[in-house]
């Protein structure tokens, strides 16, 4: 999905998915690139020769690969040009937008705001100016300035700009702590009006104020008679346990909203604020990533089971040994067990992860033809020979990209002659400047010391060099799936129909 802007009239079911997940990153990208001068350093289409990243990353003092991450999303939200030669450019308009000095004040003017902004909730909570780096700030003030105050109107391009350098983020810290501090799930119980709110969250009536004529700002609210409740299009999207699934998307979010605000330090100096590779960061991180997966478990288990129809379509997968690595939820390996009653599945991962692995194995009754082995990824040895499919599912972008030719080289001698590896991840365009969501979740695992994301041909080359030669990448209904074997294994073409696979399945939640 391309980001929002009023031209196109997003849904609102697909602006609540942009915010939750993609906006914080949008404006974060934008405010990076001010303050690391790309947008100063990159020649204007047309009028300069275009840079190469390392020639950008040398004159920014900063990360190749950092700066890439930048420049590629920049590219495919049209701010920037890349030519075949990957030489990068900036975009005229963008130039003439920032040219103006106003302009660039205003923009400038918004760059401290970033981590006020993420104290809303404190702000809510007492209804007046909250202190950060001993000084306060008027964090409501500011919400309604951003969110609900006429913007001050400029040109259409310039207030595009705007709103993607600092209301996109605003509007998921809203979101954030609206679903931290109850508020959407009280709007989605029954109509309130603001005292009634108050008398059920303890929070200020100022605070909530902004907080609800936000929401309805985003069309996610509506006031009738004094009384506040969701809009009836939130209300139709947000039914059963989908406003459960968005508040915890929205906690995931939260997580990244410091190293978002300082992904300029982190481009500079590959200084990680987030850093995943931190065994204790990781451990937390993860073990709540696992309850989020499992929450999502039956959607996911659609597609994983789809993923081991198709393998099965080549390759018979009775009585094989499946090494399921990195297995979060075990959604993987519990498709292939699914797949046959005789797939025997070992599920790989942290220790803490493995707890709620084993009870969504019991729940879908494959535990009896389950192994659990705990250990870490980046140096495990698995072995010689011993697995007939070996799945990599949406872990590579855990590792950083030094890491790869090493879990390639041990992958490859796990598996037996004529074994599968399946790997499921966001597979990049082969100009790697698309999709934008694929490149959303690649910035996030470059801020977070994690891995890089890679186009079908980058994989094939680097899984040619342990000897498995041939390699096919299928488009998933979300992501994609490269399988890869050595020469004269037969491997499927071709995505298993969807109603090969039952419909909607998940473990019984703990
Ligand atoms: C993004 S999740 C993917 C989960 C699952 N495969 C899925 O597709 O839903 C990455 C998984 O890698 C695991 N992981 C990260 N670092 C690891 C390490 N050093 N050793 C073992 N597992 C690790 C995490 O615990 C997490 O479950």
């Amino acid at each position: 999905m391309s980001a929002p802007s009023s031209a196109e009239s997003p849904s609102l079911a697909q602006s609540l998915h942009f915010w939750a997940r993609n906006a914080s990153n949008e404006s974060a990208l934008l405010q990076a690139s001010l303050r690391l001068g790309l947008f100063d350093a990159l020649p204007v289409e047309g009028s300069g020769e275009p840079v190469t990243v390392a020639r950008l990353a040398e004159t920014a003092g900063a990360s190749a690969r950092g700066v890439r991450s930048l420049l590629e999303l920049l590219v495919c939200l049209g701010f920037a040009r890349m030519d075949d030669a990957r030489h990068f450019s900036l975009a005229p308009a963008t130039a003439a937008l920032l040219k103006d000095p106003a302009f660039r004040a205003r923009l400038e003017a918004e760059l401290p705001w970033w981590a006020p902004l993420g104290l809303l909730d404190e702000a809510v909570k007492r209804g007046e100016p909250v202190e950060h780096g001993g000084r306060p700030w008027d964090v409501l003030g500011h919400y309604r300035a951003l969110l609900l105050d006429a913007p001050q109107a400029s040109s259409p391009g310039a207030e595009d700009f705007f709103d993607r350098f600092a209301r996109s983020a605003a509007r998921t810290q809203l979101l954030i702590s609206a679903g931290r501090l109850g508020v959407l799930e009280l709007l989605a119980a029954s109509p309130r009006t603001l005292p009634e709110l108050g008398a059920a969250t303890y929070l200020t009536t100022t605070g909530l104020r902004v907080l609800v004529e936000g929401l309805a700002k985003l069309g996610l609210a509506r006031e009738e008679g004094g009384a506040w409740g969701l809009s009836a299009e939130a209300r139709q999207l947000l039914e059963g346990k989908a406003l459960a699934y968005l508040v915890r998307s929205l906690s995931v979010s939260a997580q990244y909203w410091e190293a978002l605000g300082r992904l300029d330090e982190t481009v500079r100096h590959e200084r990680f604020v987030l850093d995943l590779k931190d065994p204790e960061v990781s451990r937390r991180f993860y073990a709540d990533n696992s309850n989020q997966i499992t929450a999502v478990f039956a959607s996911h288990f659609q597609l994983s089971r789809r993923a081991a129809a198709t393998l099965a379509q080549a390759r018979p997968l009775e009585g094989a040994s499946v090494l399921d690595i990195g297995t979060g939820s075990g959604v993987w390996g519990a498709a292939f067990a699914r797949a046959t009653p005789t797939t025997h599945v070992t599920y790989f991962d942290q220790a803490v992860v493995l707890e709620q692995v084993r009870r969504n194995t019991e729940s879908l009754k494959v535990a009896d033809r389950a192994r659990f082995w705990p250990g870490d990824l980046f140096t495990q040895d698995f072995g010689a020979g011993a697995f007939d499919v070996i799945i990599l599912p949406q872990v590579l972008n855990v590792l950083r990209p030094e890491d790869l030719p090493g879990i390639f080289a041990r992958v490859a001698r796990a598996l037996r002659p004529d074994g599968v590896l399946l790997i499921a991840e966001y597979v990049l365009n082969e100009r790697r400047d698309g999709p934008l969501d694929h490149l959303y979740f690649g910035l996030r695992r470059f801020m977070t010391n994690e891995g890089d994301l890679l186009s079908a041909s980058e994989y094939g080359s680097l899984l040619s060099d342990v000897g498995l030669t041939q390699s096919v990448c299928i488009p998933l209904p979300t992501q994609e799936m490269l399988l890869a074997a050595r020469p004269g294994v037969a491997l499927p073409t071709q995505l298993a129909p969807a109603d090969s696979v039952p419909r909607q399945e998940s473990p019984r939640r703990a």
